[in-house]
């Protein structure tokens, strides 16, 4: 395997994240690892907060705007088109259940998706009859895109959730493409960015989506618990919330609107930006961290983290492609790919090959289902020798497997 490149400061990133030396950590899909300066400085700002209460508030507002500014940058949005959320599951909630969608329309998704979207669509199917087609992802980009538009030309489509990149395969799916078929069909669209921001580019503008949602916590390294919805500003009031509170409403609260004659709501309505979805006392420093853990790779240099990425994920591929009995699931080029490498081996279920590399071989990863494998994280703190260590692993699992 080729050595890192000088430019990539792999040794000052991974001084940074201490874990690593205990262990292989490749499960960056699932959670990432917060790098210990942002963790010094987010556990500072929590113990002030929680020790000053309403006293030491001043700076978190402040902090909190710049988790918003953060996610907005590097998706080419506006500030006021993010809603913060606590996890991309909020975000494909807050679409599905927003739209108010009436009964006997239909929502077209892919086989594929994470149980965060499934699973709204099935209480969608269930609660108002909205009706599911689901299309596979079996087939090449070409096919794919002829099921897919065959899929939400019907006219009784209202939305299409797709991943941006499988969670099973790494696969990154045609989105640019999907995207402007479902405005073709006049199809709402809903990105679900959860695997694909921080691994590469991720433009609202270029991908001419309706809605995005994403987190935090996996490829950008930040705190457990932040996510985001960006909504295009046109669609905005396309959504209402299914919840609200202080701040979600405008005007704000006059109380005098609130007495035992009843409510005056004449003035009453949803905020016009995607603060429509915040409310109600957070944990505002969690949107502070989120900015530093951006701000960090955004100084290692997302290029760089990229050509690393594509390097050592690359490299992983072919070494397992040059085993027998080993089959790559994740397409080879990096275009059509990511950091994630999803593989299977003959005679092992993904779950007990996942359970061996973790309990006998202390490699973090996680088992998938389509098809029954493992799923391997490539990320901008992985290096050579993690990856050489895991094959090391898997080498010997298969060596017993066959003894
Ligand atoms: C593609 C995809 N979507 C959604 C999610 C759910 O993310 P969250 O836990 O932030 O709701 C995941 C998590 O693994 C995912 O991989």
């Amino acid at each position: 395997m080729n050595p890192s490149t000088d430019a990539y400061p792999i040794d000052r990133i991974r001084q940074d994240v201490p874990v690593l030396h205990e262990l292989c950590y490749l499960n960056t899909g699932t959670v990432g690892i917060m790098n210990e300066t942002v963790l010094a400085s987010h556990l500072e700002a929590i113990s002030h907060y929680e020790r000053y209460g309403h006293a030491g508030e001043a700076a978190t507002r402040e902090g909190y705007e710049t988790g918003r500014a953060a996610f907005a940058r590097l998706l080419n949005a506006r500030p006021e088109e993010i809603a913060l959320t606590r996890n991309a599951s909020d975000g494909i909630n807050y679409v599905v259940a927003g739209l108010d969608l009436p009964a006997g329309s239909t929502i077209v998704t892919t086989t594929e998706e994470h149980p965060a979207v499934l699973h709204p669509l099935a209480l969608a199917a269930r609660k108002s009859g909205v009706k599911i087609r689901m299309i596979s992802l079996d087939d090449s980009d070409e096919e794919l895109l002829k099921s897919f538009r065959s899929a939400v030309s019907g006219g009784d489509v209202k939305l299409a959730i797709f991943s941006h990149v499988s969670c099973e395969t790494g696969r990154r799916l045609p989105v640019n493409d999907m995207c402007n078929i479902c405005r073709a069909y006049e199809v709402l669209s809903l990105v679900d960015a959860a695997q694909s921001l921080g691994q590469f580019p991720v433009d609202v503008q270029q991908l001419g989506c309706d809605f995005t949602t994403g987190n935090g916590h996996k490829w950008l390294s930040g705190p457990k618990g932040t996510g985001f919805l960006h909504v295009r500003a046109d669609r905005t009031d396309l959504l209402s919330p299914s919840y609200v509170g202080d701040g979600s409403v405008e005007p704000r609260f006059d109380r005098s609107r609130f007495s035992q004659n009843g409510i005056d709501d004449s003035h009453w309505a949803f905020r016009g930006d995607a603060w429509r979805f915040e409310f109600g006392t957070r944990n505002w420093h969690l949107y502070k961290a989120i900015a530093d853990a951006v701000r960090y790779q955004e100084e290692i240099g997302w290029e760089l983290i990229y050509q690393h990425v594509d390097r050592l994920s690359t490299s992983l591929k072919h070494e397992l492609a040059i085993r027998s009995g080993v089959t790559v699931h994740t397409p080879d080029s990096w275009a059509d790919s990511c950091g994630i490498v999803t593989f299977s081996v003959d005679g092992w279920d993904g779950v007990q090959l996942a359970e061996e590399l973790w309990q006998t071989h202390n490699i973090i990863q996680r088992r998938v289902q389509i098809p029954s494998g493992v799923r391997i994280s490539v990320a901008h703190y992985t290096n050579e020798q993690d990856i050489e260590q895991f094959l090391t692993a898997l080498d010997q699992i298969r060596g017993q497997a066959s003894e």
